[in-house]
């Protein structure tokens, strides 16, 4: 008896559609009508008010539930609109004029923050890129060999987004510290699906987003720097919610404040904030330990009906190794990828991966054998020639 199956009813998008793209858009819990209807009232009646009766401390109160799914207290996660800005804050802590000035990441991490990295070239920084040798997996020994004396960062993504890989976090932290380098751990395809254990890692830095698996919608990034870290470094992207005294409205010199909020700048997102509260909300509830489980059983299904059909598994085999998406590489996958869309069955299509799938906690089994009965039948029928021409598509 899958006992996860009961929060379905808590999202509305279940009902019409096979719904396994939550390494994309986690599906949105109903309870964010209510939210955005909170948010509208408040402005609506309260006015300028609302700003010192809670809209000001936002963005540190939206991420308590996050912390507790990442294992820190709450107020060290700040809020930012995405992974690239909060990488660009910790990014402005440093400066790449001293001998210490290499960052070593893979061509496996996600290409936004990968456009970040290159361009602190300009700033004296430099690049070194590990190269995945197959596509889906980065060789940790080759990692661990590129991080030395001179490394000052080492940002990675915990899983993979292309492949699934699970990286040996652990392993490339211990080396890091080793020589004094600094992990930024990117939890945005494991928080939520896999356990991630922030104290335990002793990591430096993570970023991350609620889009995805943590069911929060689009806008809701977050950072979190290590308590000691948080008292050391000065970020030089800030603004007036770091400062100490911000209605002062000061001029020239400020202290900021010693704690997370001096990490966060301008005037936040308020809307967003409302809405990302209530996946990560859910997913406390139900219990990424839970999920695991249920992930590493679909996600096997899938596996085996992939190989059953000829489809070529693009992720690790190895469940340890695994994130919760499940990618096949076949022939016209792009086109199928569009016409399951249009059949309801939400998946994406992602170059060198294929048609990727992912199951959350709201999946049924059922569902697994449906959608690759719907691949067989479009592949039979040909249904996805009249996608052929089509280029390239949001999503
Ligand atoms: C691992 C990873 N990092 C970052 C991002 C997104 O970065 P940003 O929040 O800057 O758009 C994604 C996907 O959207 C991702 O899969």
């Amino acid at each position: 008896m899958d006992d996860l199956i009961k929060y379905r009813s808590q999202f509305p998008i279940l009902e019409n559609t096979v719904y396994m793209i939550s390494n994309s858009l986690g599906a949105m819990p109903k309870t964010v009508f209510d939210k955005m209807h909170e948010y509208a009232e408040t402005w609506a009646t309260r006015g300028v008010r609302a700003w010192a009766e809670g809209w000001w401390e936002l963005p540190i109160k939206a991420g308590e539930n996050i912390a507790k799914i990442l294992n820190v207290n709450p107020g060290e996660i700040t809020m930012h609109q995405n992974v690239t800005i909060a990488e660009s804050i910790i990014l402005s802590c440093f400066d790449f004029k001293g001998k210490r000035n290499k960052i070593v990441y893979t061509d496996m991490n996600f290409p936004s923050v990968m456009y970040l990295f290159e361009a602190q070239k300009a700033n004296g920084a430099k690049i070194e890129m590990v190269k995945s040798d197959d596509g889906v997996t980065v060789d940790t020994q080759k990692l661990l060999d590129a991080i030395d004396e001179e490394t000052l960062l080492v940002p990675i993504s915990h899983v993979l987004f292309r492949s699934s890989y699970i990286q040996d976090v652990k392993a490339i932290i211990a080396k890091a510290h080793s020589v004094g380098a600094k992990v930024i751990l990117d939890t945005y395809q494991s928080a939520g699906t896999v356990p991630v254990d922030l104290k335990a890692l002793n990591v430096d830095f993570a970023v991350g987003g609620v889009l995805k698996w943590l069911c929060g919608g689009p806008g809701g990034g977050f950072l979190y720097v290590r308590k000691d870290l948080v008292s050391e470094l000065e970020p030089k992207f800030r603004g007036w919610q770091g400062d100490s005294d911000p209605f002062a409205f000061r001029v020239g010199e400020i202290d900021f404040k010693p704690d997370s909020w001096k990490f966060l700048n301008g005037t936040p997102a308020i809307p967003t904030l409302y809405a990302t509260q209530e996946g990560p909300r859910i997913i406390n509830e139900v219990g990424v330990d839970n999920i695991r489980k249920k992930s590493i059983h679909q996600t096997e299904i899938l596996i085996r009906l992939a190989d059953e059909n000829g489809f070529q598994v693009t992720v690790p085999r190895e469940s340890s190794k695994r994130g919760g998406t499940v990618a096949f590489d076949l022939p016209n996958a792009y086109p199928i990828a569009r016409e399951l869309n249009d059949r309801d069955f939400v998946i994406d299509y992602r170059p060198k991966a294929g048609i990727r799938v992912s199951p959350h906690f709201y999946t049924k089994d059922d569902e697994l054998h449906a959608i690759v009965d719907e691949i067989k039948e479009i592949i039979k029928t040909k249904a996805y020639e009249k996608h052929l021409n089509v280029k390239s598509v949001v999503t």
